[in-house]
């Protein structure tokens, strides 16, 4: 057998996970779930999410990756316990869902990056949203950005994607903190940073109910948690890393990134006079034109922000599609190229529904987020937590500057803190689901 590949440098490996976890779900799926469920209520049950459950489950994810060097199905029988493999195959049916319609809203970015060119959506944002969002234009752009997914992982060309994903990172930031910059000087502006960034606790309680479920869904869809990308990238990490600076360094990042793009959506929407609560699904897209109307050069500013995202979106994509991927090729000796062809192939066909009502999306969306990542998720934990516990801590103590006293504490958070939260997150996620079934379809 050749040596197993491994990432080039350390940059190399946050990078990858960097640019996995950056992506629509900070910029697209942040602010409009942020909008829905009434600001800044959902900001605080978010940021806490984020740090008690997404960065022990990151940890988990790395740790299970960094063990068994294998892709998320083949890990457990890798580390003597076959009977969990199921806990990957479920995770692979998650990634299977959030990458049809992934791809969909994909293909809304790609046709926002032409019409910056136009300036197709500066005089009726919601109305040019609409025209987008759903339709053949809808269909043939999201065959085209699940074609520009498949290139890249049918090709290998990874590498090109990795130099994409090192430029993209920065730019958006500072797209964004521009972009926030302007939006500081609107009129409207302070009513927008109070409805985003002052809590009103009671809201909290009365609704805690519907929000637990969404801020959960939300930390582990934008670190790529609970389906297995982080156990295939950190399987392929050396040995002499702290995973825990890490993991910290990937949930600094996307964090920031999703906080900074609530900073320019929300003042651009008040000053449109759209309720932040129904913009749904458009609300990015059309606070956003406002923005680029408004600016000096606002058709140039505009493309160059649709084509960061488009990069994002892509190395976020690819990191789903190699998974499966990548699975194939280990599991069945199928060849990359035709692999890659079928499962896009099946992913298109799948995403179709998505493409023509938004009612199928967000219905992909919840199931995939609120309910499948986060069972993989406990799983994840709870084999861990109990099954694996010593070889877990000793794989977190392996590597430089590790901390044997933040290790107690993360095995413990893994065995208790994080399978309670995430059990009464799935029983809510679940009942939400059938009330939002409900209310679409009967
Ligand atoms: N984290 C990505 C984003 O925020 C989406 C994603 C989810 C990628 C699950 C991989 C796995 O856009």
């Amino acid at each position: 057998m050749p040596a197993r590949e491994t990432w080039a440098t350390r940059l190399g490996f946050i990078l990858a996970a960097v640019g996995s976890a950056v992506g629509l779900g900070n910029i697209w799926r942040f602010p409009f779930l942020t909008g829905e469920a009434g600001g800044a209520a959902f900001l605080v049950v978010y940021l806490l999410f984020v740090g008690v459950i997404g960065l022990p489950v990151l940890l988990v994810e790395f740790v299970i990756g960094r063990r068994s060097e294998r892709n998320p199905v083949n890990a457990f029988e890798r580390l003597g316990k076959p009977g969990w493999t199921f806990a990957g195959a479920i995770g692979a049916l998650a990634g299977f869902i959030i990458l049809s319609y992934y791809s969909v809203v994909g293909g809304w970015v790609l046709q926002y990056v032409i019409d910056s060119f136009t300036g197709a959506y500066f005089a009726d944002p919601e109305g040019h949203f609409a025209a987008t969002a759903t339709g053949t234009n809808a269909v043939l752009f999201h065959a085209l950005f699940m074609g520009l997914v498949a290139g890249i992982v049918a090709l290998g060309i990874r590498n090109g994607l990795e130099r994409a994903a090192k430029l993209m990172v920065p730019s958006v930031i500072v797209l964004l903190v521009i972009l926030a910059g302007y939006g500081a000087t609107l009129s409207d502006a302070s009513e927008a940073y109070a409805y985003y960034l002052a809590p009103d606790f009671g809201e909290i309680s009365a609704n805690l109910f519907s929000i637990i479920p969404d801020a959960a869904g939300q930390a582990f869809f934008t670190l790529s948690l609970g389906m297995g990308v982080m156990i295939t990238y950190a399987s392929y990490l050396g040995e002499d890393r702290n995973l825990l600076t890490d993991g910290l360094t990937v949930v600094v990042i996307d964090t920031a990134i999703a906080f900074l793009a609530g900073l320019v959506v929300f003042p651009f929407l008040f000053a449109q006079n759209v309720d932040p609560g129904e913009g749904g699904a458009g609300t990015v897209f059309i606070g956003l034109a406002d923005a680029f109307a408004g600016i000096p050069a606002g058709s140039l500013v505009g493309a160059v922000f649709y084509i960061m995202l488009a990069i994002a979106a892509l190395t976020s994509a690819f990191s789903i599609l190699e998974v499966i991927v990548s699975f194939l090729i280990d599991n069945f000796g199928v060849d990359r190229k035709t692999g890659t062809i079928a499962i896009a192939a099946v992913l298109f066909v799948l995403g179709i529904p998505t493409a023509l009502d938004l009612t199928y999306l967000d219905a992909y969306d919840l199931l995939a987020n609120n309910i499948l990542l986060i069972l993989g998720g406990l799983l994840l934990s709870l084999f861990v937590g109990w099954v694996y516990a010593d070889g877990a801590l000793d794989e977190l103590n392996r590597g430089r500057g590790s901390d044997g006293a933040f290790a107690a504490f993360w095995i413990w958070t893994v065995r208790l803190v994080v399978p309670i939260v995430l059990v009464v997150t799935l029983a809510l996620g679940v009942s939400g689901y059938i009330e939002f079934l409900n209310e679409a379809f009967f």
